[in-house]
């Protein structure tokens, strides 16, 4: 027995419509649309990194354990964008781990290709890029400056680097000038700061600006804020406003295609760049797309196109391990996230929580009502990671000034270890 799914072929059409999926024997994986009341009319054109052009302003923010290969097709398949990797780290990378170089693998129809780099020192980040240029690896370099995990920022890497301008800048510009020989554009992703009395985006938008650098993406967060509360997109539209001639892409709390339009329109970015609000949802993309081309369809799935969608991940996640139970590991908290707001009772949520193999999945899902429709609101707003405020976790004096110390600088060696996500 076989759950409908989205064939791989179905990618966005270049007029924008939405993909007609193959199904298989049982039935349609066809994503329902409905007219948003309003017409929304975005003007916004291509954006453009160094020698890129990517036609819809529209960015997947890479997501430690989130934006693999597989849910990027997924995401691909919807819409027009840009679609980053996970982050990898810049010595691991170097190293040639297996689970770096699968990180950054792409599919053969992808493109461009990006790639999310997270590094500490101007030495390995240079060298990691210079590898991805000269093995080809990737069309775009993403350099993340926005990791908040406190064993991380405690030694000073993360979104504590920034506050360190001669380190920040020594990085940047050693990676701008290795991925020059490629002409691959380098951009970076940074929150607002450490916290409000500390605040580093106008800095390091400047110094990026003048590094080469070709686009910014701001997270209106601070790293006390971690997911707390919500962005700051006023931030967003000051960086816009001080640093005109650089691309500045807006990152935090869109969760719909309309969100989207009011960040651009109340901050002038060139590009929005969606996280948490994917999560479960990737035909998100297509109303990202639809909105920017001024059309009205929105994305409403009814619960069997949201079954037929898991399956599929699940699928593509077995194929990309090329091992059916790790994909099927990884695909249990996706579930979570694709049935948020979904009539889905516990005991079935507990058992998909458990499933083993795409049998068993495939079995139980065909046991849902699939005839639900979409539940409206249920499913909007904020989801995925939120939490509270920390006090930032920092190495001794390291806000005392702006310049990294020889003994900051040993410390920030472990600040490469064990990291996971922004
Ligand atoms: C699970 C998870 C993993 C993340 N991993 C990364 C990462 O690897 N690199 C990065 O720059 N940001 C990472 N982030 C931060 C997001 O890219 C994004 O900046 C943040 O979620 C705010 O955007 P949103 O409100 O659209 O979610 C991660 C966020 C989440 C929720």
């Amino acid at each position: 027995m076989h759950l409908p799914v989205t064939s791989p072929e179905a990618a966005v059409s270049p007029s924008g419509e939405r993909p007609t999926p193959t199904t298989t024997p049982l039935g349609a994986g066809t994503v329902e649309t409905v007219a948003a009341d309003e017409a929304v009319v975005l003007d916004l054109p291509p954006l453009r990194l160094g020698n890129l052009t990517i036609d819809v302003p529209v960015v997947l923010a890479p997501m430690a354990g989130v934006t693999n290969k597989a849910f990027r097709r997924l995401c691909r398949e919807h819409g027009g964008g840009l679609y980053v990797t996970e982050m990898v780290t810049a010595r691991a990378l170097v190293e040639r781990r297996e689970k770096s170089l699968q990180i950054v693998h792409h599919d053969a129809d992808e493109t461009p290709r990006s790639v999310q780099i997270y590094g500490v020192d101007a030495v390995n980040v240079g060298k990691a890029v210079r590898m991805v240029v000269e093995e080809a690896i990737a069309d775009h370099i993403d350099l993340n400056f926005g990791c908040p995990v406190p064993k991380v920022t405690k030694r000073g890497g993360g979104s504590a680097l920034p506050w360190k301008t001669d380190l920040f800048q020594a990085i940047v510009s050693t990676a701008v000038r290795e991925a020059d020989r490629g002409d691959v554009p380098v951009t970076i992703k940074t929150r607002m700061g450490i916290d409000d009395d500390h605040l580093t985006y106008l800095e390091a938008g400047r110094i990026a600006r003048d590094a080469g650098v070709a686009a910014m993406t701001l997270h209106g967060r601070t790293l006390e804020q971690h997911y707390s509360g919500t962005a700051d997109w006023s931030a967003i539209a000051r960086l816009r406003e001080e640093l005109p001639d650089m691309a500045i892409l807006g990152n935090g709390d869109i969760w719909s295609a309309e969100d989207a339009v009011r960040m651009v329109e109340q901050t002038g970015v060139d590009g929005v760049v969606i996280g948490r609000g994917c999560q479960g949802r990737p035909w998100l993309f297509g109303d990202l797309q639809a909105a920017f081309d001024g059309r009205r369809d929105r994305a409403r799935p009814g619960l069997r196109a949201v079954a037929a969608t898991i399956y599929r991940h699940a699928q593509l996640l077995a194929e990309q391990n090329n091992d059916e139970a790790q994909g099927l590991r990884e695909i249990r908290k996706h579930v979570a996230w694709y049935f948020k707001g979904y009539p889905v009772g516990g005991e079935m949520r507990a058992s998909l929580a458990a499933v083993e193999t795409l049998d068993q999945l495939e079995e139980l899902l065909s046991r849902l009502d699939l005839d639900q429709p979409y539940p409206g609101a249920a499913v909007e707003g904020p989801r995925g990671r939120a939490g509270n405020p920390k006090k930032a976790a920092l190495p001794d004096r390291w806000l005392e000034d702006r310049l990294i110390h020889d003994d900051q600088r040993l410390g920030l060696v472990d600040a490469e270890l064990d990291v996971s996500g922004g």
